[in-house]
């Protein structure tokens, strides 16, 4: 196991927990964390986790953002650089081979949010508060908030979040679709466990395939994301799990899968 100074990654029934560990900087993203988050979710994989949890330590912040002091006097180089590490390690949580479920214990602005929307699931803490926040820093989204978040929240709500940077408590972010669902403060981190869990249980090509053909949904045009479905259905059957789920469904009994 690696041993970051930032972020920790906890195993637990088949499901790892990936915490950002920067408290006193309300789990604030500079760049050596986002480098161990992209080490860990590295590590995660190769372990073949069922489900991925992320979420910040402490009781105040999931992520508070990118790193402003970081950030304050980056070049236009320099930023292309940061921008393209925080797509990066976004691009990653999207395309992890298992589920991926934020557990928002806190506040989630600016690349807090976008990490948050690069997860499969959002679950938040009643008291959590999330924003795409930078225009207020003189800048816009740079790490997929432009591109994911219309697609949660749809075009005329996420032009109004990023130009008014506002600050939106848990029940307006369930509101939105911004986020999935809300549990009270101290059940967040069982619930989402035993949400990952229940994932984790399901069976692990299928629920890779259907993640696979749902990210597709964002890139192409339906007539080829419809040839992707294709291929990714036909490519179940002779598995062991397509063939135990339906001979436990004729058989009347409960599944076994891999
Ligand atoms: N980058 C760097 N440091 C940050 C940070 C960020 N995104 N967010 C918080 N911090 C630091 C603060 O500077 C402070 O450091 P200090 O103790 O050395 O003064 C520490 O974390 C605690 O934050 P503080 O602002 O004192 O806590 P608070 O409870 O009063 O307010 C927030 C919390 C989240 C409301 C406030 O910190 C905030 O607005 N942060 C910036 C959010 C933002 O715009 N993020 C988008 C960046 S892309």
């Amino acid at each position: 196991m690696s041993d970051w100074e930032t972020i920790r990654l906890d195993y637990e029934d088949d499901v790892a927990t990936l915490t950002v560990d920067r408290p006193d900087r309300l789990n604030a993203l500079n760049v050596d964390t986002l480098e161990a988050i992209e080490e860990a979710l590295d590590e995660a994989e190769s372990e073949e986790v069922g489900a991925l949890v992320l979420t910040g330590a402490g009781d105040d912040a999931f992520v508070a953002g990118a790193d402003i002091s970081y950030m304050q006097d980056l070049s236009v180089p320099e930023a292309q650089a940061y921008a393209e590490l925080g797509h990066r390690v976004a691009d990653r949580i999207e395309r992890f081979p298992a589920p991926v479920v934020a557990a928002i214990n806190g506040y989630a602005f600016g690349g807090g949010c976008e990490l948050a929307l690069a997860c499969d699931l959002r679950v938040a803490s009643e008291d959590a508060v999330v924003g795409q926040t930078e225009i207020d820093l003189g800048i816009i989204p740079g790490w997929g908030g432009t591109q994911r978040l219309p697609r949660l929240v749809g075009d005329e709500m996420a032009r109004r979040l990023i130009f008014f940077g506002e600050r939106i408590d848990a029940q307006d972010a369930r509101e939105h679709g911004l986020v999935g669902e809300i549990v009270a403060g101290d059940e967040l981190d069982d619930h989402v466990h035993e949400l990952a869990a229940d994932l984790a249980a399901k069976p692990t090509y299928a629920l890779a395939a259907a993640k696979e053909a749902l990210n597709q949904s964002h890139e192409t045009g339906q007539e080829a994301g419809l040839r992707y479905e294709r291929r990714l259905w036909s490519g179940l059957f002779g598995t062991h799990d397509q063939r135990e789920g339906m001979e436990a469904f004729l058989e009347d009994r409960a599944p076994d899968f891999e």
